[in-house]
């Protein structure tokens, strides 16, 4: 296993002395890179998750391009839902389409039980080509819905408004829904452990849809099943990141998930949540995705802001709080690395 040169983002998963606050991005191998809609054009959304070389040439861009500390292995997370055997589109401004709703316990049962090493296998592949050609510069990132955002695609059948379908799910066939989530929990854990063992650093589990449910809910349904993939994850050290979108409520119980890191929006102050959890885990993020679209000066003094708001001591990793937008332009987030990478040095080192 080739050493890796940059290990400052694993560093700080594990609350260690860094130098600087490492960054990377949600979603930064995407279209707001011109050299991304290079290589799109060529090759649908689909078949670039399915090619592991244009998966690792896009995996890599933003390396090159912004000079993030860690990169994320070019993938979706419904590619599960896919390999669990429903019907997956890309639908070109739309958003992704998942053919025959769940809607019911029958539809339940018969969804495949995935084995991510034969099903998923082109992931896996991708990941060790990444890892390959990534030769130790930065470290390699794989992830996966949490179950709750993966039963809400496959309840809704794609995105929603309202969510109604998922909630009628919930509410009228709790049954069906806990073992639909049991179901998802296996496979998540298996396809993370198969991911690592493919060569990922670390994994990141993104619970999208988290913050549609009430704290007594998001607890049924979403967190249990977390804390159990967690439990199930193969992993020799290897660093888990909850992003749990929109749950304000119940960080404590978040950071008890056995989570390394929590990933945060932008709608906390890191300051009061590290008062909260910051003794226990790691915190991502947390800088609101529509300042890159500010002045260069805006930039500076938003990251300037999140980076005082969590202060002097280890355990921060600066990330957007959601997923770059695809009309960002490429140079403001080669700023925002290159200005965190600078103004944080003065909150690390010697107090
Ligand atoms: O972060 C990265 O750079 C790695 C790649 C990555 C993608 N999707 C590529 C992608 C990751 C980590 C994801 C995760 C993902 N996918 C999530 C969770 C994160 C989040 O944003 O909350 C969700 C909910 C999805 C499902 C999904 N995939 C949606 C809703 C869409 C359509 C919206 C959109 O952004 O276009 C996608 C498509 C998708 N996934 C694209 C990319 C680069 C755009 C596809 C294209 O090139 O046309």
């Amino acid at each position: 296993m080739t050493k890796l040169q940059n290990d400052i983002f694993l560093r700080a998963c594990k609350r260690k002395n860094v130098e600087y606050t490492p960054i990377w991005i949600m979603r930064q191998a995407g279209r707001y890179l011109p050299e991304y809609r290079a290589v799109r054009k060529k090759a649908d959304f689909l078949t670039m998750c399915k090619t592991p070389e244009l998966a690792a040439e896009v995996t890599i861009q933003p390396v090159d391009l912004i000079g993030v500390d860690a990169a994320i292995i070019f993938s979706d997370i419904l590619v599960i839902p896919e390999a669990m055997g429903m019907h997956l589109e890309m639908i070109e401004s739309k958003g992704p389409r998942l053919y025959n709703a769940i809607r019911s316990i029958n539809d339940v049962n018969n969804l495949k039980q995935v084995d991510a090493v034969k099903d998923l296998k082109y992931v896996l592949d991708a990941v060790s080509l990444t890892k390959k050609e990534l030769n130790g510069r930065v470290p390699l990132i794989g992830f996966a819905g949490s179950p709750w955002t993966l039963m809400t695609y496959m309840v809704e059948g794609g995105g929603s408004k309202n969510f109604a379908e998922i909630k009628k799910f919930i509410y009228n066939q709790p049954k069906a829904a806990h073992l639909l989530l049991d179901k998802i929990s296996s496979s998540v854990a298996e396809y993370l452990s198969a991911k690592i063992e493919a060569g990922a650093d670390a994994v990141q589990i993104f619970d999208t849809w988290g913050g549609l449910l009430s704290p007594a809910d998001f607890q049924e349904f979403s967190l249990n099943y977390i804390e159990k993939v967690i439990s199930k994850i193969k992993r020799k050290g290897q660093p888990v990141i909850v992003f749990a979108k929109g749950v304000h409520y119940q960080l404590d119980k978040l950071a008890e998930s056995g989570a390394n890191v929590i990933g945060l929006d932008w709608t906390m102050e890191l300051g009061k949540v590290r008062s909260k959890i910051g003794n226990k885990v790691a915190i991502q993020g947390n800088l609101d995705p529509t300042v890159l679209y500010g002045s260069k000066e805006k930039i500076r003094e938003e990251a300037v802001k999140v980076l005082k708001s969590f202060g002097k001591n280890n355990g921060h990793i600066f990330n957007l709080g959601h997923g770059i937008l695809p009309d960002v332009p490429p140079e403001n987030a080669k700023f925002l690395v290159d200005t965190v990478k600078e103004e944080s040095r003065r909150f690390h080192g010697k107090k």
